[in-house]
Parts: structure tokens; sequence; C-alpha cells
């Protein structure tokens, strides 16, 4: 019962340099500060699998609801031909070959450094080699929760964080 750890962040996976590819994700997550790296969970039978291994690169791209329908479809078809259905416009990246997403809250472009298999899936470990994002939407390197980040319930149903903070301190 992995939706007992649910709502998750929702993110997509971009793959791939002769072709685009892009697929959603909730299994993403940050594994260090310094150097900055993540890890994503990505099955073997993606299509973004297969072009992770080949191109030893991805990059997260951070959605907002508004992308919803494009995270639907990215997650929910398989291999480029869904790119003709999406609204994602595709723009080069700074530092590695595969793509960002344009409309995206922040795009983090990762060079994969290790790869291991736990059950049925693949955890990638990508190093976060440069990142752009949205000024607006992280003010003080914080999210802005008006931005609407997009999150995941389970099946088609997905949620976005109320703008009321809680303080600790
Ligand atoms: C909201 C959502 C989250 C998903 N999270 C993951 C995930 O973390 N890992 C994974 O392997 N597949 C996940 N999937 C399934 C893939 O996105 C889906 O199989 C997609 O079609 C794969 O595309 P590809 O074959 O073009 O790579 C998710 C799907 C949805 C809708």
């Amino acid at each position: 019962m992995y939706r007992l750890l649910y709502p998750l962040r929702t993110f997509l996976i971009v793959s791939g340099h002769e072709e685009t590819n892009v697929m959603t994700a909730d299994w993403v997550t940050v594994l260090s500060m310094k150097p900055f790296m993540v890890g994503v969970a990505i099955a073997p039978k993606r299509y973004t699998h297969k072009l992770i291994e080949e191109c030893k690169e991805f990059v997260v791209a951070v959605p907002s609801v508004d992308m919803l329908k494009d995270a639907w479809i990215a997650g929910t078809i398989s291999g480029p031909k869904k790119l003709e259905k999406l609204a994602i416009t595709f723009i080069e990246s700074e530092k590695v070959k595969v793509k960002s997403i344009k409309e995206a809250l922040a795009n983090l472009e990762c060079k994969l450094v290790d790869k291991q298999s736990y059950g049925d899936h693949t955890f990638f470990v990508g190093e976060v080699i440069n990142y752009t994002y949205n000024k607006d939407a992280f003010p003080n390197n914080m999210p802005d929760l008006k931005h609407k980040f997009l999150a995941h319930v389970g099946l088609e149903k997905f949620a976005t964080f109320s703008e009321q903070i809680y303080e600790a301190g």
C-alpha cells in the first residue's frame, strides 16, 4: 500500500538527446545538498528508463496545477508519440543536452551518477549540475504556494497546497 505515503508531489522527467520524451513521476526525492543530488524511481518498462540509460542525463521539471492535463498525458501514454498531444514547450537546457520545459516552475538539470534496481523499479541518482526557475515562484529560496505546486492523491486525483502557512517556532 504505497499510497499510505501519499499525497506526494508530482514531477515531470524529461529525457533523450536525439528524441525528447517526458514522463510523470511521483517517486522523486532530494538525496544530498552538497553536491545537490536527487533520485527518481522509474520502472524498467518506461521509455524514459531506456533513454536515461542511453543518455545518462535527465531533467526534473516542477509543474503547477495548470499543467495537470499535460502531467496526466505524460503519465498515461508511453513514448515520444505523446508529444503531439502535449501543450508543453521544450527549450534548451543550459548544461545538459536533454531539454527543459518552459512552462515549469523549475527545471533541475541532472547528470546520472548512479543507478540501482530495487524491486520493480530502478532508482536513478542524478547530480543537479544546473537549475533554472521562475523567480516569482521561489522568492527567498522558498516556494510561494500561490503558484499551486502539483501534488498527487492517487489515480486521477490531484491536489495542491493551501496558502496557509503554520509557523513552527
Ligand atoms: C501522477 C503519476 C505519477 C507517476 N509516477 C511514476 C513514478 O514515480 N515512476 C514510474 O516509473 N512511473 C510513474 N508513473 C507512470 C509513468 O509516468 C507512465 O507509465 C508513463 O506513461 C511513462 O512514460 P514513458 O514510457 O514515455 O517513459 C506515474 C504516472 C502518473 C500519472
